[in-house]
Parts: structure tokens; C-alpha cells; sequence
């Protein structure tokens, strides 16, 4: 992740980013009878705020922790921890290539290597006109297709250096649709 530095004498910071809303704020709690602690709703949490925000503001982490009930700072740290939370806004499409072994294995570093010549970024950077997010993470869990990368929530597999160029015209020419995952969707009401 990268970092801001911020100089909270005189930045206020709910000036600077969005804040969770009411509806969102009602998800994360719906989720509180799952859980033994509330502490316990933290990564549904972040997932809920970066799916309704596209990342997680310092704002954001502080209500989460109001919610929760815990430090702002064990929010940071968890948020921190994993590359999947952004903490600043992403592009229009964010593009996260497999760097775990089978992927590596298969030849996925070179694809790596000329996604970021093409893109002119690196990990959780934005290309200047807002189109493209990139970012590695571990396994993706479709080994079997490696060398694989998702654009937002399409897998593209086996992807090879000469296929870059298709993807990125055409984020949806792709050759395997996964649906939604509706793990994080609130509780049913029984
Ligand atoms: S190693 Fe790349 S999807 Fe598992």
C-alpha cells in the first residue's frame, strides 16, 4: 500500500474523504449477530465499506472503529496487513495479477513484466487518465488456468504476454465469467 502524509492541524480530515452512509453502516451492523465480538465483523466490515466506496478513507476506518468498538488503530493495522484494501480512490478498472507459484511457475512474472510496461504503473498505482488500478495478490484460486489475473471481478486465464493487448481493449473479452460472490450480501431475515 502506499501512504499519505496528512497534516491534521489543518486538514480536517472529514474534508478529505468520504464517510460511510447510513445504508452502509446498517450492513455492516446486521452483521453483528454473526459474530461472537463485534471486533470479530472487521473484515466483513472493510469489504462492505470497499465495495460502497472503491476504498477504505481514513474516515471510513475511524467509523468502522466506532462501530466495532476498537481502535481506529487496529483498523489501520488490518487494513495495513492485506494488499486487497486500497486506501486511495482506484481507477475506473482495477487489474489484479496472480504472483504465487503456479502462476510464476506457468509464466507470470512476464506477463507481469509487460503489463506494467504497458499500464507505465506499478502496485496500487493509477494510470493518468483514471482507466486502470493494478495490484498483485496471492493465489487467486484458479491454478489450473495460470498464468490468471481478474479485472475487477472477471478471471482471465491462461494469460499470455500477446493477449495484453486484447484485454485491455476489452476488459470483458475474456473466456470464463465467475458471478458475484454473495458472501458478503446482509443476513436473510428468519
Ligand atoms: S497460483 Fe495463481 S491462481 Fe493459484
Amino acid at each position: 500500500m502506499s501512504w499519505r502524509t496528512i497534516d491534521r492541524r489543518t486538514v480536517p480530515l472529514d474534508d478529505l474523504d468520504p464517510g460511510l452512509s447510513a445504508a452502509v453502516k446498517e450492513k455492516i451492523r446486521s452483521f453483528f449477530p454473526r459474530y461472537p465480538t463485534r471486533r470479530a465483523v472487521l473484515l466483513p466490515a472493510l469489504h462492505i465499506a470497499q465495495d460502497a466506496l472503491g476504498y477504505i478513507s481514513l474516515r471510513a476506518m475511524r467509523e468502522i472503529a466506532e462501530l466495532l468498538e476498537i481502535p481506529p488503530s487496529a483498523v489501520l493495522d488490518v487494513v495495513a496487513f492485506y494488499t486487497h484494501f486500497w486506501t486511495h480512490p482506484r481507477g475506473r478498472k482495477t487489474i489484479v495479477l496472480c504472483r504465487s507459484l503456479t502462476c510464476e511457475l506457468m509464466g507470470g512474472g512476464r506477463v507481469r513484466e509487460a503489463l506494467e510496461q504497458r499500464l507505465g504503473i506499478g502496485e496500487h498505482e493509477t494510470t493518468p487518465d483514471g482507466q486502470w488500478s493494478y495490484m498483485t495478490e496471492e493465489c487467486l484460486a484458479a491454478c489450473e488456468h495460470a498464468p490468471c489475473l481478474l479485472i475487477d471481478e472477471k478471471l482471465h486465464k491462461a494469460v499470455q504476454v500477446e493477449d495484453l493487448d486484447r484485454i485491455l481493449v476489452d476488459a470483458e473479452n475474456d473466456r470464463l465469467d465467475l458471478p458475484r460472490s454473495t458472501l458478503f450480501d446482509a443476513p436473510q431475515e428468519t
